[in-house]
């Protein structure tokens, strides 16, 4: 069995497998322009986040009815609980979609019908965290805002996502304020490819609660100092900083200091279709890379529940915990 966990950084539409991509463009008549999904996974060779972002968003055309988006998140939540996943904290990305043409209901509604029975069927709760992409204007993100209004109650929080550099979170200031009036809980991809500047404000002009990646943080102690006085989680996906080369390898990855430094981490997998892994892979990469023990295994474990926004189910959350306190991990031979 497993170790439980939450994960709590990860897109749904970086769950989209090639063969699942190849079988919906045949349903929905979409070409591709790969001969098949060997050689479009021969293309996931990324530079940088951009050159990742180019690919992702235009797989995403595939991706055209409530069917396709259930399919999409049923098929990543059977493969989640094979691993461990216990919660999970789901992104998606309306732009992506509605500037395709595909309405913001279908996405919602489609990714709903496979999250309702998600905990009956596999024992995993999930929430939706609706992200803005950083790199479209403001008044974008606004509008998108309004048009998710009638789907509020299937949504959590808010976040900000794709290309980093050149897109502060300060350009976003007025969009989270509107979704905190409307009771949204705010996080915020921050410090992945951009400076620490860019983390310190996420937490001040946004307010988020937890910061996406923050790997950069590294570079400024005094930061670092306040996210560990402040208790601000950090959603790091080691595999993905290796794919899209914030760090050179899995062993150059910063993940056990920033363990060391009190900082409150937790391990997720971003885009896992693209980057070599789901959670559960990427536990027993961080493992074997880091030399992180069992009980460094099961701090990251406990942080994913602290971490997560179960603050409307603590029995659960509480539950959770005291399975992974309790977890024994299988002896070496
Ligand atoms: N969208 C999907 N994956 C992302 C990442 N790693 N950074 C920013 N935006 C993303
Ligand atoms: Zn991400």
């Amino acid at each position: 069995m497993p170790l439980p966990k939450a994960e709590l950084h990860l897109h749904i539409e970086g769950t989209l497998e090639p063969e699942l991509a190849f079988a919906l463009a045949a349903r929905n008549g979409v070409t591709l322009p790969y001969a098949d999904a060997d050689a479009l996974r021969r293309a996931y060779l990324f530079e940088d986040l951009q050159s990742f972002l180019d690919l992702y968003y235009g797989l995403m055309a595939v991706l055209r009815t409530e069917d396709d988006f259930a399919a999409l998140a049923e098929a990543y939540l059977e493969r989640a609980a094979g691993q461990g996943v216990r919660h999970a904290e789901i992104f998606f990305d309306p732009q992506a979609h509605t500037a395709r043409g595909v309405a913001i209901g279908t996405v919602v509604e489609g990714l709903s019908r496979a999250l309702d029975h998600a905990e009956e069927r596999h024992g995993v709760s999930t929430r939706l965290i609706m992200c803005f992409l950083r790199d479209e204007p403001a008044e974008s993100a606004m509008a998108t805002l309004e048009a998710a209004k009638p789907y509020l109650h299937r949504i959590t929080a808010v976040g900000l996502d794709s290309a980093e550099a050149g897109h502060p979170p300060s350009k976003f200031r007025e969009v989270y304020e509107a979704a905190a009036a409307l009771g949204l809980r705010k996080v915020a991809h921050a410090g992945e490819e951009g400076p620490p500047a860019y983390i310190r404000e996420a937490l001040d002009l946004l307010g988020v609660e937890r910061v996406d990646h923050g790997l950069r943080c590294m570079e400024d102690a005094e930061l670092v100092e306040r996210l560990v006085r402040e208790r601000i989680p950090l959603t790091l996906c080691p595999l993905s900083n290796v794919r899209l080369r914030a760090v050179d390898t899995l062993e150059d990855h910063p993940l056990a200091r920033m363990m060391d430094a009190g900082l409150l981490c937790t391990v997720n997998s971003d885009d896992p279709a693209y980057f070599g892994g789901y959670v559960g892979d990427t536990f027993h990469a961080v493992h074997e890379a880091l030399a992180l023990d069992d009980e460094r295994l099961r701090e990251l474990a406990r942080n994913s529940f602290e971490a997560s926004f179960l603050d409307d189910d603590e029995e659960r959350r509480a539950r959770l915990i005291a399975e992974v306190e309790a977890y024994e991990f299988e002896k070496p031979e």
